[in-house]
Formats: structure tokens, sequence, C-alpha cells
């Protein structure tokens, strides 16, 4: 008997698929099909498919070519099936020729010639119209976020708008893209908008984006007064627009896996979260100098209470600051303790003091400690009483972790809201009212 095996994942199920599939059974008297989980195609780069894994493997099961579906989760996956199930044929489509080559030392390899002119990406695309992202601001995030776009299909990056018209001319001949000198024919020419200003502009552009119907997605702090988010995310709510806050950390696929874990009481009830993040920055940086706006825990407090809020809710029962200030009056170094019926937490940021950038969320069974840096959650462990105890997790996080967040913010666009829960309008309003209280009392 010849056993054939073949990958693939098969997001909307369409003819390429099925001609590949008839010919690989052809190839052989068995046929296993491998399908690839939405995850493990994320850690490949491939983001926003669309059928959900379920629906991809009734399409597969439906051809009634496979005799055997498996779920494909990992890399090194395909050596071991291939020696698990005593393959003969490993096959997949013309456009992966060479890339398995290493796999004839275990089987044979086929390279089926791939059907022309359809693919999932094609019918993504002819599925939703492609969202055309403006970009306010030309910083240093603003860099970033370009080559992240990239990488997410069904979103482009159509220009710039920045009142300093030079370094927006600039940054657009840099990334190819084009520049606005008006506001207005910004707006014009964008679907959403992606704001990357300092902190105290936030609100203004976010009020003028949504009022042109425009889709938002804003760099954290969103904005400095709760007040004002209740009201802008009450205004996109009313006009079907989404508003969306760019912390990267609560998307990324290793710090959705650790709450998970946390809150499924492997380490029983959850009682003290510690998180800690801090960077030097140069004493001249706007960060050490903007008097208002400036300091560590307005630039770093978005993620050192992002966990902290995530695991024991937003309805805390008393917030306290403590901070060691600059002669010119900015926090270098704040912790703020969070205490709550059953738990406390403390969320640690620094710009002029440095330390171990930690998590840890200790339980009544056992604590998770999260390797630095734990904003970019890519490691961690598990701990009980017994110190030889230790289960341990990984994930990708991959290049600057904005795809994930452009990622979410695009599918929800689409009408898609099962990512809402990573980061929910009440956490956004409740970071918003955490940073107006430091405020307060610091300015
Ligand atoms: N395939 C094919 N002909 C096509 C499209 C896909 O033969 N027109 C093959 C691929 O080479 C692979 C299998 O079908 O062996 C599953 O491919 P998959 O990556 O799921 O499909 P694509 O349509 O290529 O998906 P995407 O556009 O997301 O890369």
């Amino acid at each position: 008997m010849t056993k054939v095996i073949t990958y693939g994942t098969f997001d909307l199920f369409h003819e390429g698929h099925y001609r590949l599939l008839q010919r690989a059974k052809e190839l052989g008297d068995f046929l296993i099909v491998g399908v690839t989980t939405e995850g493990y195609d994320q850690t490949r780069g491939k983001l926003n498919v669309i059928d959900s894994l379920m629906t991809r493997v009734e399409n597969v099961r439906k051809t009634g070519f496979a005799d055997e579906i498996v779920i494909e989760e990992s890399p090194g996956q395909k050596f071991r099936d291939i020696k698990k199930f005593n393959i003969d044929i490993f096959t997949v489509g013309s456009d992966w020729t060479g890339h398995f080559d290493y796999l004839n030392d275990y089987c044979k390899v086929v390279y089926l010639e791939r059907t022309k002119d359809i693919s999932s990406t094609m019918l993504r695309t002819q599925k939703k119209h492609i969202q055309r992202i403006g970009i306010i601001g030309t910083g240093r995030i603003a860099e970033r976020f370009i080559p992240e776009v990239n990488l997410v299909s069904g979103i482009s990056t159509q220009g710039v708008y920045n009142l300093n018209t030079e370094s927006s001319i600039r940054f657009a001949e840099k990334w190819n893209i084009n520049s606005y000198t008006e506001i207005e024919d910004f707006f014009d020419a964008v679907d959403a908008v992606y704001i990357a200003t300092p902190h105290e502009t936030h609100y203004q552009y976010i009020k003028m984006s949504l009022e042109h119907g425009k889709h938002v997605l804003c760099e954290k702090p969103m904005v400095l007064e709760k007040k004002q988010a209740e009201e802008l995310f009450r205004y996109a709510k009313e006009h079907n627009l989404v508003l969306f806050e760019g912390i990267k950390t609560a998307y990324s696929p290793g710090f959705s896996k650790l709450m998970g874990i946390a809150c499924s009481g492997m380490i029983g009830s959850i009682r003290n979260v510690e998180a800690c993040f801090t960077k030097l920055e140069n004493p001249a940086s706007r960060e050490l100098t903007d008097l208002k706006f400036g300091g560590s825990f307005t630039e770093l407090g978005s993620y050192t209470v992002l966990p902290i809020i995530k695991i024991f809710g937003t309805e805390f029962e008393d917030i306290r600051f403590d901070s060691i200030k600059d002669e010119n009056g900015l926090d270098i170094f704040t912790k703020a303790h969070f205490k709550y019926p059953n738990g406390m937490g403390t969320a640690t940021c620094g710009l002029g003091v440095k330390s171990e950038g930690h998590l840890i969320i200790s339980g009544t069974k056992g604590y998770i400690k999260v390797d630095s840096p734990w904003w970019k959650t890519t490691y961690f462990e598990v701990h009980y009483e017994n110190p030889d105890d230790v289960e341990k997790y990984s994930d990708r996080f991959l290049g600057d972790g904005l795809r994930y967040e452009i990622n979410d913010f695009l599918s929800m666009i689409n009408g898609n809201t099962e990512s809402e829960f990573k980061l929910t309008q009440k956490d956004s309003i409740t970071l918003t009212e955490i940073m107006e209280k430091f405020m307060l009392e610091n300015r």
C-alpha cells in the first residue's frame, strides 16, 4: 500500500485545493491530509485566515479524497508524521518547489502543479475590500508600523499626515507612500487611521477621524481622561466604527496563552501580580523633559497595568502611586499598588531606574514567572512548591509584534468580534481612569 501525505491551510476552500487533493490521492492508495491550525499559521506569518479549523477540516473531508485528516500544529511535525504513519510520498503544490526537498531522505517528495489563477489570498481579498490605513505621526513607532502592516493581508498603508509637512514628506519618501498636507485630503483617501502622535494629541485626532467616518487604531495611552475615552467609544459605537487601543502585548499569542494558563486554575486562585517594565531613556528625550505628559508611568503604565486588570478585572478597591522624581518633577520610577478584595498587584515603571523586566503571577497552588521582556511574551514557567516541578511554555513574538493588533483591528472592521476580549473597551476606559488619577496627583 502506498501512503501519501499532504498539508495545507485550506482556507475558503477552492478549486485549487480540490484538484490538489484529487491528484494527491491518485499518487497512492491512502491519503492523509494535514490541516494547519490558525496558531501555527500565525507563527509562519500567515495572518487573517477566515474559516475556522473545524470548517476547514470539514471542507477537506467533504471532498472524499482524504482517508485520514490530522491537524498540523508545529514545525517539525511533517517529519514526525512521515515516520509515524510510514509515509511513502509527501506532496504539495508547485508553489513550494524545493522547499521540502529535505524530506527526500525519508520518503519521495512530489510537487504537484499548482492550479493557476486561484488562491485563498485572492479570495480573501475579493471577499473584503482592502482597508486603506493612513498614519498620523511620523515618529519611531510609526516607522515600525509600516513593515508590520505589510504582513497582514487585507490592509495597506495609504499615506501619512503630520502637521510638520517636511517630516511627513521625508517619511512618505522613505516608505514609498503618499504624504498629505491637508488633513481633509488625508481623510478622503483612507478607510482607517493609525494614530502615533504624542499622547496629548490623541483625543483630538481620534475625534476628527471618527467624525470623518474612519476606524481608528490609536497608540497607548489612548487618551488621558476617562470621560474622553467614554465619549469616543460611545461615538464610535453609534456610528458603527471600530476604535481600538494599540497595546501590542494584549494581542500577542504568547500573552493570550499566558492569560489562559494563569486563569485556568493551574496555580490555584491568583492573589498577587507583579509587573515591571523599565528602560533607560536619554535625559534629553521627550519622555523625560515633557513636564506635563512625560514620565515613566504615562509612558509605560499601559503595559504594566495590563496583566493586573486582565487577571483581577477593572473593579479594584484602591490604587495608590509611589514615585521617585527627577529634579524637573517628572517621575523616573513609579509603582502603582492595586488592592482587590482577594488580591493585589504592583505595576512598576522606570525611565531613569533600571530593573529586571519581570512578571510574576502568584497563586494559592503555585506561581508563573514570565521572562523579560514579558511585554513581548515568548517564554514562561509555572512553578509549584516542589522546586523540581516546573512546566515550561513558549510562543512566538515576531518582529515588532504590531502585526497581531493590526490583524485583530482588521478582523473587527470586518465584523468579527472574536478578539474583543483581549482588550475590552472597559479595559481601555479603566486604563485611562488610572492615567488620569496618576496625572491629577502628580502634575
Ligand atoms: N494549491 C494548489 N493550487 C492553488 C492553491 C493551492 O495546488 N491554486 C495547493 C498548495 O500548493 C498546497 C495546498 O493547495 O499544497 C493547500 O494550500 P493553501 O496554502 O491552503 O492554499 P493557498 O490558496 O495557496 O492559500 P494562501 O493564498 O493563503 O497561501
